[in-house]
């Protein structure tokens, strides 16, 4: 099959790559010419394991192509997918669709024969009725039909994702249309994929309910955590526990320091948004929100506490800046509220991440940034672990202890073992886990 994305964002790039590995033909359509440039230079923009290699082999093999040229891409294609930002909106959170109705004006004066357009961007329920809406408006005789396709990619995690889904979701009420979607996913018939064909209006809000509930569930754990600390229990036991109940199951039960990144926190306002405008409010999402935000902020208070409730003219460590690994993406990332809270009261924060120390220069100027691991540690009051990069799970202990000039590790994580930690001499603090006492 022939397809267009427009847009070369996270999403636009795996789905793009990933369908032209399926065999078929894709051209992603980008306005941003620089973009495009170091695309077609073989220079990836974002940092996602795996995707370089992928556009690399199916660019040589001639089935993937960048251009900012929309009219060829689109007119040839049979499926023309909709991958462009969908913020939230500055002011009331809800998300912007500004981007996605200027690709479904362009579309529709550019596609030639029938087209299945897809919105594969997060978009909020009724927005593939106005996408049709614009689309007819604009070009009365188009044959076409809008489609509905969310994503549940995870960042550091997209490929594996799109290749080996959970589930395929396509909303989409018009047969022809159907028959499309049925062929451009059919590779994914060889591993039993399931794929769920639904309304339209329930493939947007399966998107939504999906992000909602995991965030629930963190946000669940993370409470759980609070109250282990409180009655001296250990979460990871409690996650267990639960976890392996079928019904709840072990996954996103791990207790950290709150959700963030670039579809959580966007995508549960906008959910509340849209379920307050209906007169239909979601009030566990709106605590979920303000229980989350809350957390980030506290990260910083448990930290003081743990270097003596004093950080002025101190020097903290601080490994992993990113909001999970595997990825450079800070949006919404819970360092951005803890180290400007640390640094406000007098602390000198020596930051390392493998991939995001870039982004995060940006956001925060004023840290010093550090080319490894020890180069931060080296003579530092305490040591911070905000994010669980795979290269902070085995750090050596010993060199971390010498390296030191205090004794304080905050593991926000839970990555090392609390009774070894004690053991070692550290003053271990971790996310809902009581200390052992056998130090
Ligand atoms: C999330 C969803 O997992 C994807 O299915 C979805 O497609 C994507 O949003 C999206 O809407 O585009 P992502 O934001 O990349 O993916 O990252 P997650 O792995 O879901 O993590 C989100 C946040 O939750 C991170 O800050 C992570 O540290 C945190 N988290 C996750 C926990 O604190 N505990 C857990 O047990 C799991």
């Amino acid at each position: 099959m022939r397809v267009a994305v427009i847009g070369t964002g996270y999403v636009g790039l795996v789905s793009g790559a990933c369908f032209a590995d399926f065999g078929h033909t894709v051209t992603c359509v980008d306005k941003d010419v620089s973009k495009i440039e170091r695309l077609n230079r073989g220079e990836i923009p974002i940092f996602e394991p795996g995707l370089d290699a992928l556009v690399d082999k199916n660019v040589k093999q001639e089935r993937l192509f960048f251009t900012t040229e929309a009219k060829d891409a689109i007119a040839d294609a049979e499926a023309v997918f909709i991958a462009v930002g969908t913020p939230s909106r500055r002011g009331d959170g809800h998300a912007d669709l500004q981007y996605v109705y200027a690709a479904a004006e362009e579309i529709a004066t550019l596609m030639n024969g029938f087209t299945v357009v897809v919105n594969k961007s997060t978009v909020p329920v009724g927005t593939g009725d106005e996408v049709e809406a614009i689309i007819r408006k604009t070009n009365p005789d188009a044959d076409f039909a809008v489609a509905s396709n969310p994503e549940f990619l995870r960042e550091g995690a997209a490929i594996k994702d799109f290749m080996i889904p959970d589930r395929v979701v396509v909303g989409v009420e018009d047969e022809r249309a159907k028959a499309v979607m049925d062929e451009l996913y059919r590779p994914l018939f060889l591993n039993e994929t399931p794929i769920l064909f639904t309304q339209r209006r329930t493939s947007e809000l399966i998107k939504y309910a999906a992000n909602a509930f995991l965030a629930v569930k963190i946000t669940f754990i993370n409470e759980i955590a609070d109250l282990c600390e409180s009655v001296g229990a250990n979460v990871q036991e409690v996650a267990r526990g639960i976890g392996l109940d079928g019904r709840i199951g072990r996954k996103f039960l791990n207790a950290g320091p709150g959700y963030g990144g670039s579809c959580f926190p966007k995508d549960t306002l906008a959910l509340t948004k849209t379920a307050n405008d209906y007169g239909s409010p979601i009030r566990i999402v709106d605590t979920v929100i303000e229980v989350n935000s809350a957390r980030k902020k506290a990260m910083a208070d448990k930290i003081i506490a743990a270097m003596g409730a004093d950080v002025s003219g101190k020097t903290i460590a601080v490994l992993g800046l990113a909001f999970k690994p595997n990825t450079d993406d800070m949006r919404d990332a819970p360092s951005l509220d803890i180290i400007p809270a640390l640094t406000e009261k007098g602390a000198s924060v020596r930051a390392y991440d493998p991939e995001a120390m870039h982004e995060a220069k940006e956001l925060m100027p004023d840290i010093s940034y550090c080319g490894t691991p020890w180069d931060a540690i080296e003579g530092a009051d305490g040591l911070v672990i905000i994010t669980e990069w795979h290269q902070f799970r085995a750090l050596d202990m010993e060199r971390v202890k010498n390296s030191l000039s205090g004794n304080v590790v905050v593991d926000l994580r839970n990555i090392y073992d609390a009774e070894d930690m004690e053991k070692r001499g550290f003053a271990y603090t971790s996310i809902g886990r009581p200390k052992t006492g056998k130090a």
